[in-house]
């Protein structure tokens, strides 16, 4: 069970990206061009929403529950706070997974109720963008130090 939501947690980080940049192109696209917040565009934002909040059901999963690096972790906070490597998956990446839900559904909402196209797409262009930024922030990306694992989950472990 530990594996099989870890896996599915870190490729959907391949989902997550490619529809945050997809979201963002078209928004500044829409924006340049003044072309109208098509269905599509509202259509794409519900996908990249829902993987942003399949991302933190899978998250939550590992972090309350499954994952024996958070298990070790709230076992002894206050060593924990001290360790990089616990503290990073304990505080920082739940941290700023909650935030990245937070941002981007509030960039749904605002984006939607907004009253002109113009509007509707610049909301997204920077809310989505910076809910990008912070989801580059909290990948445990391969080059980096100390928390960096791999590109792709390692099956089976
Ligand atoms: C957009 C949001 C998120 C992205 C892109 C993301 C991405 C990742 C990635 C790439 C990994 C490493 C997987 C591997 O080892 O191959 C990971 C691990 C993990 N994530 Fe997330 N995550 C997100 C949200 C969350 C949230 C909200 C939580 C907690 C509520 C969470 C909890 C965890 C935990 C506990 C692990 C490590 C489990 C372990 O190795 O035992 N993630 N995440």
């Amino acid at each position: 069970m530990y594996s099989a939501v870890l896996v599915l947690h870190s490729l959907s980080r391949y989902a997550v990206l490619v529809l945050a940049l997809v979201v963002i192109a078209r928004a500044a696209m829409g924006l340049r061009g003044q072309r109208p917040f098509e269905p599509t565009d509202r259509k794409l934002g519900g996908a990249f929403l829902g993987t942003v909040h399949l991302q933190v059901i899978l998250g939550l999963l590992l972090n309350l529950g499954l994952s024996p690096i958070t298990k070790a972790a709230y076992s002894q906070m206050p060593a924990a706070m001290r360790d990089k490597t616990l503290r990073f998956w304990a505080v920082e990446h739940l941290t700023m997974g909650l935030l990245v839900a937070l941002i981007a559904t509030i960039t749904r909402v605002k984006s939607r109720k907004a009253e002109s196209d113009p509007d509707k797409h610049r909301i997204a262009l920077i809310g989505y963008s910076v809910t990008l930024l912070v989801i580059l922030a909290m990948i445990p990306w391969p080059f980096r130090t100390v928390i960096g694992r791999g590109w792709l989950p390692s099956f089976g472990g």
